[in-house]
């Protein structure tokens, strides 16, 4: 596993110090893992939007948006495709896809902070056709499904840092995802703490890599690496 922010700048949800001991995969418990973490955050950030106007982190920078949205290009992905910002956060990646003209979009968040931030977001930008729901990734309320596109940004990483039983989490992540993504539909997750080989294990049921897209790398004594994973994984 590893841990490190993209070469673009924004922060990472890399692995943190915690009072509680190391999960069973070597993950230290973080308050990154919570949804009271998530909502104090955007609380601040919603704030500060509303006084300044300023919208917040990019979580791994500005280069994590547009690699999505150059594959999506490259791919040919028509614009009105159904597409699920699963953990949108700020919602500013929901925002870019809107620019670049997809026109189905939707953003998840359990933070219900999160989802007011995005909704301010998106209504300063003028933008009206974007679909905003407080969710529960792993506690789905509400049928949604059906979707061509799902994007993680951060959101695995977050629930892998759960202290309450984390292993079961991932699993349910997948299962939820499995209930949302079409048939054939895509999976683009972006990782700072968990490398390609991990997730393709995690992933591996129900899904197949489809490509892997090339992120900053990084040696250091000899060794080289990637601080961030980028995959695209399609349902079977
Ligand atoms: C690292 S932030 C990334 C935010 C956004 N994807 C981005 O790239 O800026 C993780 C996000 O996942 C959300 N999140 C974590 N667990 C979730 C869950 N179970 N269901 C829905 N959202 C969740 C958090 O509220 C937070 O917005």
């Amino acid at each position: 596993m590893s841990a490190g922010a993209d070469g673009g700048g924004g922060a990472a949800v890399a692995v943190g110090s915690s009072e509680g001991g190391p999960l069973e995969d070597g993950f230290v418990p973080s308050a990154l893992g919570t949804r009271e973490h998530w909502d104090a955050v955007y609380e601040r950030e919603l704030q500060t939007f509303q006084e300044y106007g300023d919208t917040g982190e990019i979580w791994f920078g500005e280069e994590s948006m547009n690699r999505l949205i150059r594959w999506m290009q490259k791919h040919k992905i028509p614009l009105d495709a159904s597409v699920l910002d699963i953990g949108t956060g700020n919602g500013v990646f929901l925002v870019e896809l809107a620019k670049f003209g997809f026109s189905n979009i939707t953003g998840i968040d359990y933070s219900p902070s999160a989802i007011q931030l995005s909704g301010s977001i998106i209504e300063k930008e003028g933008l009206s056709n974007i679909k905003l729901k407080v969710e529960d990734f792993l506690n789905l309320s509400t049928k949604l499904s059906g979707f061509h596109i799902c994007i993680d940004k951060g959101t695995f990483d977050a629930i892998s840092l759960n202290p309450d039983n984390a292993v079961e989490k991932r699993k349910q992540y997948v299962k939820s995802l499995s209930r949302v993504l079409k048939v054939k539909g895509f999976f683009l997750i972006t990782s700072c703490n968990w490398t390609k080989e991990e997730l393709l294990n995690e992933f591996s049921e129900g899904f197949e890599l489809f490509e892997e897209l090339p992120t900053p790398k990084f040696s250091f004594g000899g060794r080289s690496g990637n601080s961030v994973a980028a995959l695209v994984f399609q349902k079977t």
